[in-house]
C-alpha cells in the first residue's frame, strides 16, 4: 500500500521509474525558503481565523524553523519518493512536530502553494536583477565619463557612416538597459499577486482570510480568480521574455567588443584578466567572456521558447506540464545574473584606443553627408546636394583621396557654391559638434546626457 501523502485512494505503489520521472525535488528544492515562508503565513492565518488553534500554529511554526535549519545544514536527504519541496517540508515537519503537522495543508493545495512559492522567489530575484543592471549602467556611464570627447566611426550596415562620440555609443547601451529595467519593474507588478487560498482550483470551504496572508507575505494584491491563480504562468513568460531582450542587448554589445578587440579594428584592449588564451596558438588572446555571454543568449531565448511551448494549449487549471516551468526560469535567473555581473566588471577592464578610433574616421568619407549639408546651407536643395556630394566621393575615390584632400578647384568643378570654408565645415570635430538635434552626438548633448544619467544613478 502506498504511503504517499496523497496515497489514500491508491492500492499499488508508484512504479519506481514513474517516481523518478515525475519528481521535481532536484529542481524545486531551491524554493525551500519561499515554501517555508508561505507555510508560516498560512499557519498564522489559519490560527487567526480559528481554523487551527494558536498552540498548534505555534508548534508548527517552530517546527518549520527547525526544518529550515535542517535543510540549510544539509541534514535532510532529498528523495524522489517525496516528489517535491512541499512534500519534503511537510514530511520533515511531521518528524520534528508530530502528527499535528498533518494540519498544515488545511485549505491549501500544492497547486496554489507552488504558484505562491515561485512568486515569492521571483519577486526577490527581480529586485536583485534590477540592482545588478543598475550597477552595469554605472559602468557604462563611467566608461562614457572616462572618454568624454573621443570620436569614433559610427556604423550602419557595419560600414563606416558618420563620426560619433564613443561616449554617445556607450550611452546608447545605457538607454537599452534602462528599458530593460523598466520592463522588469513592470513585470514585478504582475508577479506581486498572492495566489494562496485558490486551493486546488475552485477555492476552499474553509473561511480563509486571504487578505491577512497577503499582508503577512508583503504582496500588493490578492489574486481574484481561483482558476487563474493556479494556472497563471504569465509572469514567468513575461520575465523570461524580458530577460531574453536584456540578454540580446548584452549579446549585441558582445559582438561589438569582439569586433573592436580584433586586430582589424584594434579599438579596444580587454584586460588579460577578462580574456583567455589558446591551448595551441601561443599568440592568441580571446574575448571569451563577451563570446560566452553572446552564446548564453541562445540559452535564455531557448528557455523562452520552452516556457511558451509548455503553456501553449494547456486547459485550465493546473496541469502537471507546468512543473516544467522551473528549469527554464531558474536557468534564466542564474544566467542573467552572472552575465550582468561579469559584464559590469569587464567594462571597467577595457582600455580604449582613442587615437585609433579617431584615425578610423579619416577614411571612408564619413563627412560626405556634411558636404551635402554644406551645400544645402549655401542654398542647394538636399537631393541635388546629395548627388553632388556623391560625385565628390566618386571623384575622390578615383584619385585615391579623401574629401578633405580635394583642392578647391576640384571642389568647384563639382559646384561653384563651394568656398574655402568647406574644409573647416567637413572637419571631423565639426561634423560631431554640429549634431546638436535632440539625442544627437554633439559634444554638449552627450555631456548633458551623461551627467543626467550619472545623476539618476547617484554617481
Ligand atoms: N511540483 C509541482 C509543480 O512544480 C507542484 C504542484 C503539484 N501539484 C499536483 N497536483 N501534482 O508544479
Amino acid at each position: 500500500m502506498s504511503e504517499k501523502l496523497w496515497g489514500g485512494r491508491f492500492s499499488q505503489d508508484t512504479d519506481e521509474l514513474v517516481e523518478k520521472f515525475h519528481a521535481s525535488i532536484d529542481v524545486d528544492k531551491r524554493l525551500y525558503e519561499s515554501d517555508i515562508e508561505g507555510s508560516i503565513a498560512h499557519l498564522k492565518m489559519l490560527a487567526k481565523e480559528s481554523i487551527i488553534t494558536r498552540t498548534e500554529a505555534e508548534i508548527l511554526i517552530k517546527g518549520l524553523g527547525k526544518v529550515k535549519e535542517k535543510i540549510e545544514n544539509n541534514e535532510i536527504k532529498f528523495s524522489a519518493s517525496l516528489e517535491d519541496i512541499h512534500m519534503h517540508v511537510e514530511d520533515e515537519l511531521g518528524k520534528v512536530a508530530g502528527d499535528v503537522a498533518r494540519k498544515l495543508h488545511t485549505g491549501r493545495s500544492r497547486n496554489d502553494q507552488i504558484a505562491l512559492d515561485v512568486r515569492i522567489y521571483l519577486k526577490s530575484e527581480i529586485k536583485t536583477i534590477i540592482d545588478l543592471l543598475v550597477d552595469f549602467q554605472k559602468s557604462l556611464v563611467r566608461m562614457a565619463q572616462k572618454y568624454p570627447d573621443v570620436i569614433m566611426p559610427g556604423y550602419t550596415h557595419l560600414q563606416r557612416a558618420q563620426p560619433v562620440l564613443f561616449s554617445h555609443h556607450m550611452m546608447a547601451y545605457y538607454e537599452m538597459f534602462k528599458r530593460d529595467i523598466e520592463r522588469f519593474e513592470d513585470c514585478y507588478k504582475r508577479t506581486d499577486v498572492m495566489p494562496l487560498g485558490a486551493a486546488a482550483l475552485a477555492g476552499t470551504t474553509f473561511p480563509l482570510n486571504r487578505e491577512y496572508t497577503r499582508e503577512l507575505l508583503s504582496f500588493s494584491k490578492v489574486s481574484d480568480n481561483s482558476l487563474d491563480s493556479v494556472s497563471d504562468r504569465d509572469f514567468i513568460m513575461e520575465f523570461i521574455s524580458h530577460a531574453s531582450i536584456c540578454m540580446i542587448h548584452f549579446s549585441r554589445l558582445s559582438e561589438e567588443l569582439v569586433l573592436w578587440s580584433s586586430s582589424e579594428f584594434a579599438f579596444i584592449t580587454i584586460a588579460d584578466s577578462f580574456t583567455t588564451g589558446s591551448s595551441i596558438m601561443p599568440q592568441k588572446k580571446n574575448p571569451d567572456v563577451a563570446e560566452l555571454v553572446r552564446g548564453k543568449t541562445g540559452r535564455v531565448v531557448g528557455n523562452l521558447m520552452a516556457i511558451l511551448t509548455v503553456m501553449k494549449s494547456l486547459p485550465l487549471a493546473y496541469n502537471k506540464d507546468m512543473q516544467e516551468d522551473k528549469e527554464p526560469l531558474f536557468d534564466t535567473v542564474d544566467t542573467l545574473k552572472i552575465c550582468t555581473d561579469v559584464y559590469t566588471r569587464m567594462l571597467d577592464n577595457i582600455e580604449v584606443h582613442t587615437q585609433r578610433m579617431y584615425d578610423a574616421c579619416k577614411q571612408g568619407f564619413l563627412n560626405a553627408t556634411d558636404l551635402a549639408d554644406y551645400l544645402v546651407l549655401k542654398g542647394m536643395p538636399f537631393r541635388h546636394a546629395h548627388a553632388v556630394a556623391g560625385r565628390a566621393v566618386a571623384f575622390a575615390l578615383n584619385q585615391k583621396k579623401e574629401l578633405n584632400d580635394l583642392t578647391l578647384e576640384e571642389f568647384r568643378e563639382l559646384s561653384d557654391l563651394i568656398a574655402p570654408d568647406v574644409y573647416e565645415f567637413i572637419a571631423i570635430e565639426k561634423t560631431v559638434a554640429r549634431r546638436i538635434s535632440h539625442g544627437g552626438t554633439g559634444f554638449q548633448n552627450v555631456k548633458q546626457a551623461v551627467s543626467k544619467a550619472a545623476g539618476e544613478l547617484g554617481l
